[in-house]
């Protein structure tokens, strides 16, 4: 659905990605970890036309995107969530949702017509709704609480209406309870509407318990890939990343 191949990018001296090769397989849902500054966020920015690739090539169902930008990518059906909210202040939680779904209504047309207003809230409830935050819609948003903020990153990604949703730790900042929410919410998104998916998380239980199929990221290249059990249980991971305690039963 969504592959990289060969994929480099390069800050200055950094090598943030190194020659990384995966692909995203259509109605599955893919956990990417490692440790920090391995490379996660910027492999999926790189995946979402933020960050061009320094050398490689970007594929969306066999098409070569890596010359479009973010927005293209979104209208071809791409969107990401960042780590970092970044509502801006002063709007509300509704608006800022609204603001999602005229894009996707209007690909970048600027007003919209009287009587599609009805339409772009219906769409708009049903978003916030999806994501257990309608009784938020009329809060300014950048006052919320993280796990909250962290709710409405997914919902303004799934106002664009994707087929392709890129998480960046939506469970960090979440109390286990609402990370548990979260992961039932990203389930179904992927069985019941057939999204597929691709989800960063240092919650190492939470990850391997959604993904289908794992990817292990250490200093910009890929340690180890698999099913989670196989993952796991691979020794290089974890000696990189999970530690001894992860050995055991
Ligand atoms: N815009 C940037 N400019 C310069 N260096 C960057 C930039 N973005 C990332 N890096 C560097 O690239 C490396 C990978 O960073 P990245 O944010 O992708 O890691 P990560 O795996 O998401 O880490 P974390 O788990 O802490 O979120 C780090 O060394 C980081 O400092
Ligand atoms: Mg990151």
């Amino acid at each position: 659905m969504l592959r990289l191949e060969n994929v480099s990018k390069h800050f200055g001296g950094i090598r943030a990605l190194d020659g990384v090769s995966l692909s995203l397989r259509e109605g599955r849902i893919t956990g990417i970890i490692g440790p920090n500054g391995a490379g996660k966020t910027t492999l999926l920015r790189v995946m979402a036309g933020f960050y061009k690739p320094t050398r490689g090539r970007v594929y969306y169902r066999d098409r070569d995107v890596t010359p479009l930008g973010p927005h293209e990518r979104a209208r071809l059906g791409i969107a990401l969530t960042f780590q970092i909210p970044r509502a801006p202040p002063e709007f509300t939680v509704g608006q800022l949702v609204q603001a999602a779904v005229g894009k996707a209504m209007y690909r970048g047309a600027a007003m919209l017509a009287e009587r599609d207003r009805g339409e772009v809230w219906d769409r708009v409830h049903r978003v916030l709704e999806r994501v257990g935050l309608s009784e938020y819609a009329e809060r300014e948003a950048s006052q919320l609480p993280l796990g909250l903020q962290k709710r409405l990153e997914l919902a303004r990604a799934l106002a664009l209406e994707p087929r392709v949703l890129l998480l960046d730790e939506p469970s960090a900042g979440m109390s286990p309870e609402e990370a548990r929410e979260l992961a039932g919410l990203v389930r179904d998104l992927n069985e019941k509407e057939g999204l597929t998916i691709a989800i960063v998380e240092h919650n190492v239980p939470l990850a391997t318990g959604l993904s289908h199929y794992m990817y292990v990221l250490h200093y910009g290249r890929l340690l180890s890939e698999g099913e989670p059990g196989e993952v796991l249980r691979d020794p290089r991971v974890i000696e990189a990343y999970l530690g001894a305690g992860y050995a055991r039963g």
